[in-house]
């Protein structure tokens, strides 16, 4: 599938908010990687409300750079701070986008990244309007892509009442992974998983996105957000779509996303017993947290998607800060065969097999079956066939993302119709919940979890390291 042809690169980048944390710790080190690969030659304009120099900027710029890691390339970071230029003002005022026109100069279609918080989004979107600078340009913005449905709604209708559709790109930068973009590839381009890819085979499914570390200084941002909109609603609804879509009816990007468009229309609303919400204990204690805070750190639920294929199968996903390690990984249990012929068939650590996609840190598919162990009896063991993708030089998700919007290209960006039949799903559950429950750091979460799993099986805890 390929969709870069056709479009017209942008020919500018401006970053609102290019003081702030999103610039510093992943846009100027993926624009230092894009210009290191020549993909980068065209002016980066910043617009912050900082009173900044552009001799300050670039110092700004290349600490950060310098903070993800080694300068490799000199002339390349030098290239990328002769780019830079800096326009700074209020984005509610007029003058900023003024400035900013005057400092975009002849470039006719800029690439508008708004890296700002998301309660500044409409305010710039009006702005750039107002001033004719959506002409012909782009628009990139970060989830969360709204609240809930109706906020997504609103913030989809200002969008396109100042974007064309295709002008819109919608950054959920797990779409930008490899790994994830691998789950596409992986089903659609071997044979022998469609024939078990179903309810026929298929027990159920987990998902576990787990980070060792707690909310980091973004309690206030958490405060407002959670674990279920912050990694949820987005991330792991996308994971599931990919794993979930029928087969795209054609070669091309906008197959993918028809289908998984079916797939969130086709997930079942949650209901408050679907979810178990947890909150580390110590999170009330974090700098603009609550001290009575009831939001979830933590978040485990149950889904069931009503499609012919699935009908009937569980999807657990779960997510959480401060947990037992930093790992993402899905597991796709198979039902046991018809009849247990060996005595020691039936399963001794509870798993049948399965087929197990380890996400990060690092990427690989394994796939459990049973052998004989070398002997009178006919007995076995469960073993792994194991595939380690160690591919070097891959892009970081933001390098790539950044890279397609530029290009035009807009295959791996979240879109309106599944942001929003995604927030269907969830939007029984925003209000309506049961009261988090606390885990201790460095646990799975709360026992309540397990309780929700427990009628198919157990939770599988990844390893945080692998020793293979
Ligand atoms: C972000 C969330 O979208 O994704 C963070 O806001 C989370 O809370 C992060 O830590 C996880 O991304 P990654 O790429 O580190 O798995």
């Amino acid at each position: 599938m390929d969709n870069t042809q056709g479009h017209t690169a942008a020919d500018a980048l401006v970053v609102f908010g290019v003081t702030g944390d999103l610039a510093y710790k992943k846009i100027f080190p993926s624009l230092y990687a894009m210009v290191k690969r020549g993909m980068l030659n065209v002016p980066v304009i910043g617009v912050a409300a900082s009173p900044w120099s552009l001799a300050q900027l670039r110092k700004h710029a290349r600490e950060a750079i310098i903070k993800s890691g080694e300068i490799d390339d000199k002339p390349a970071l030098d290239h990328l701070l002769s780019l830079l230029g800096y326009v700074s003002g209020d984005y509610n005022d007029p003058g900023t986008f003024k400035a900013l026109k005057n400092t975009l100069g002849d470039a006719r279609r800029p690439a508008h990244y708004l890296a700002i918080p998301p309660e500044l989004f409409m305010t710039v979107v009006k702005g750039l309007g107002a001033t004719g600078l959506a002409e012909q340009a782009r628009v990139i913005i970060e989830k969360p892509f709204g609240r809930d449905l109706a906020s997504a709604r609103e913030l989809n209708r200002v969008l396109r009442s100042v974007f064309a559709d295709d002008a819109i790109f919608r950054i959920d930068h797990y779409l930008g992974k490899e790994a994830i973009m691998n789950i596409l590839y992986f089903r659609f381009a071997n044979t022998f998983l469609e024939p078990v890819w179903n309810r026929n085979y298929v027990a159920s499914v987990q998902i576990t996105l787990s980070e060792a570390f707690g909310v980091q200084g973004r309690g206030a941002f958490y405060e407002s957000a959670g674990c279920l909109r912050d990694v949820v609603q987005n991330h792991l609804f996308q994971i599931v779509a990919l794993l979930a879509i029928e087969p795209p009816a054609y070669q091309s990007f906008d197959a993918v996303h028809t289908e998984k468009h079916k797939i969130f229309r086709a997930m079942r609303p949650l209901a408050p017993d679907d979810l178990v919400r947890g909150q580390y204990t110590g999170y009330r204690k974090e700098p603009g947290v609550a001290k009575d805070s009831d939001v979830e750190t933590f978040c485990a639920l149950r889904l069931f998607i009503d499609s012919w294929r699935w009908q009937g199968v569980p999807w657990y996903l779960r997510s959480g800060k401060c947990l037992a390690g930093t790992v993402a990984e899905i597991l796709v249990e198979l039902k046991p065969p018809p009849q247990r012929l060996f005595d020691d068939s039936a399963p001794t650590n509870g798993r049948d097999n399965y087929l197990r996609f380890r996400l990060s840190p690092r990427t690989a598919i394994a796939l459990a079956a049973r052998v004989k162990r070398a002997g009178k009896a006919f007995t076995g063991d469960q073993r792994e066939l194991f595939l380690l993708d160690e591919q070097p030089d891959k892009e970081a998700p933001y390098e790539r993302l950044l890279g397609d919007a530029m290009a035009g290209d807009g295959a791996l960006f979240a879109r309106e119709a599944c942001i929003e039949a995604a927030w269907a799903v969830v939007e029984p559950v925003l209000a309506k919940h049961h009261r988090v429950v606390s885990y201790k750091a460095g646990s799975w979460g709360p026992n309540e979890a397990d309780a929700l799993i427990a009628a198919n099986g157990s939770w599988h805890n990844p390893i945080a390291e692998e020793t293979e």
